[in-house]
């Protein structure tokens, strides 16, 4: 059958993304299903993949973008427990667990770059890099659980330290990690408080639960503004940012405190020395998280189901306006996700 995607031609950047018609096996093979594609979501990884800024491994002629959902309209032989007309949604990475993949191999097991992505009328995937996911959401709001969700879910609840009622979380932006943190922190009794340049986005971001809004450009050293609310520092940092909001994030954080480094989308700075015995005199902790397996999706999808949690999503665009998605992804303009209709 027919498929059309997008794929990345002749060189890097948002103007080669093109549609090619394709065609795809209609019996997927042993242990796979064939999804009708009904919604992609955008994550920054996706521009950066584009850009040719992610992974020196990635090469040319990809499908990009890892986040998708839609209907299962072919089963191959070996599934067990999926069936045509189930809604599902991919998993980010795309091996099973447990698994004997190596760690340093298993990063290329991921949608959107080395493997082909999911921005395409139907995608044949493994049975165990999909879930099923809750009635309550549509397909646009499901696309956007496997990397902005899991990762959040990875970062507040299962990491060795969960996050508990009262605690803390400071998160970078408003972009899709920090619109999952807001309402699974909420979710948890947890008091947020969102780091933003924006002074237009912070009525909506408190309407949509936020505690506290710091806005970074009048207040370069929003550390000290977070030690103000919480008297003591933040308990948990989400840092989107990376090195050029670091800093700041070490000095918003109290004692014995934990960084989660998941993200480089602000400009680039440095840590002086001073930072680092800051850090070490107060026990900062800072972890490295990418995304999380097909488990953490499966407990993400219960406790939106059961809290009926309904993802934030800014703008849907069109599939033959793809390109001007991504272009309003760079923009840093959105408050929460970006999907694309299929
Ligand atoms: N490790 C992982 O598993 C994982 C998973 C998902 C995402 N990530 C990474 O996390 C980062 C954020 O991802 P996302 O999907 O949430 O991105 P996003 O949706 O594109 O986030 C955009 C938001 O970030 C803020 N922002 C944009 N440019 C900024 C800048 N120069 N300085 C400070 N803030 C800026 C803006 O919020 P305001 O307007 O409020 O300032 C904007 O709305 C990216 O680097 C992404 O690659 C990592």
């Amino acid at each position: 059958m027919k498929n059309r995607c997008y794929r990345l031609l002749d060189k890097f950047g948002i103007d080669n993304l093109k549609v090619v018609t394709e065609t795809i096996p209609d019996v997927p093979p042993s242990g796979h299903v064939l999804v009708k594609t009904h919604a992609v979501s955008l994550n920054y990884r996706d521009l950066l993949m584009l850009d040719g800024k992610y992974d020196p491994r990635v090469s040319l002629g990809f499908i990009p973008c890892s986040d998708m959902a839609g209907e299962i309209i072919a089963v191959g032989e070996n599934v067990a427990e999926l069936e045509i007309g189930d809604m599902v949604n991919s998993c980010f990475y795309q091996w099973p667990e447990p698994s004997g993949l190596e760690e340093k191999i298993r990063f290329t097991h991921t949608l959107g770059g080395t493997m082909d992505g999911v921005l395409c009328e139907y995608k044949i995937l493994p049975h165990w890099g999909i879930t099923k996911y809750s009635n309550h959401l549509t397909p646009q709001e499901a696309s956007t659980i496997p990397c902005a969700g899991v990762v959040t879910w990875h970062a507040l609840f299962d990491d060795h330290r969960p996050l508990a009622a009262g605690d803390t979380v400071v998160m970078i932006g408003s972009g899709g990690v920090s619109s999952y943190v807001i309402q699974l922190a909420k979710a948890a009794g947890a008091i947020t408080i969102v780091i933003s340049r924006s002074k237009e986005k912070e009525e909506k971001l408190k309407s949509l639960g936020v505690d506290h809004v710091i806005n970074s450009l009048e207040h370069p050293e929003w550390s000290k503004q977070v030690v103000e609310i919480t008297g003591r520092g933040a308990d948990r940092i989400i840092e989107t940012g990376g090195s050029g909001t670091l800093e700041q994030s070490i000095y918003a954080t109290r004692a014995n405190g934990i960084i989660y480094l998941i993200g480089v989308i602000a400009e680039p700075g440095q840590l002086c020395d001073k930072t680092i015995k800051r850090m070490l005199m107060y026990g900062v902790t800072v972890k490295g998280l990418l995304v999380g397996h097909r488990s953490l999706q499966l407990k993400l999808n219960r406790c939106m189901r059961n809290n009926k949690i309904k993802p934030i999503i800014d703008k849907t665009f069109d599939f033959e306006n793809a390109n001007k998605a991504f272009e309003y992804l760079r923009s840093g303009n959105q408050l929460g996700k970006i999907t694309i209709n299929i």
